[in-house]
């Protein structure tokens, strides 16, 4: 047992940092605005019919942009992708155009998509929930392409060195 709140939330976010859960970049687009950025909150959390969470800090760019959209794509990332990482997850698109600094092509929605990303899809916003500091928007993929079934996923402990665009 844990004696204090706090003591008990630094050894869950320690249990969850050593399951080294897959990270990703979500992009979306509201209108003419784009954005994206780097994420590790993420689930998937039915199967039939499929449903997957992504958590959006209330701080960032991206959130400001999602809470306008009607779609995000979430993209997977190699482990030689660790600049792209850092693209998105420690450049704010408050300052930077990050989409003028990586390759990218709208989707059949109008979305980006990532031209370097292992694999990606796309889903439908359903519903959004305030649980504090981040949104969790839950989505209805229905688009995207597969990863070969090879690619080595790039994961919380090779990037968790980067200093995020804004504090959580
Ligand atoms: C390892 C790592 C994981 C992150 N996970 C999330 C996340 O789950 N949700 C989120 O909103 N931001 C997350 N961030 C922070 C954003 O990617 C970062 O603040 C980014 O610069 C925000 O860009 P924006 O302001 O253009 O949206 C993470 C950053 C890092 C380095």
């Amino acid at each position: 047992m844990t004696d204090s709140i706090s003591e008990a939330g630094s050894t869950c976010e320690a249990v969850i940092a050593a399951a080294d859960f897959p990270v990703f970049v979500v992009t979306t687009r509201a209108g003419e605005e784009t954005s994206g950025c780097l994420v590790g909150f993420t689930a998937q959390v039915s199967i039939n019919p499929l449903r997957f969470l992504v958590g959006l800090s209330q701080r960032n760019h991206t959130h400001r942009v999602a809470q306008r959209a009607e779609r995000l794509n979430v993209h997977l990332l190699g482990q030689d992708q660790v600049e792209l990482a850092a693209l998105f997850g420690s450049e704010t698109g408050d300052e930077i155009d990050k989409f003028a600094r990586c390759a990218w092509h709208p989707d059949s929605t109008g979305l980006p998509v990532l031209s370097a990303a292992a694999g990606w899809f796309g889903g439908k916003i359903l519903e959004r929930h305030d649980f504090g500091d981040h949104t969790v928007m839950l989505l209805a993929p229905d688009t995207g392409v597969a990863p070969p079934a090879d690619v080595e996923t790039l994961r919380f402990l090779m990037v968790d060195h980067l200093e995020p665009g804004h504090d959580a």
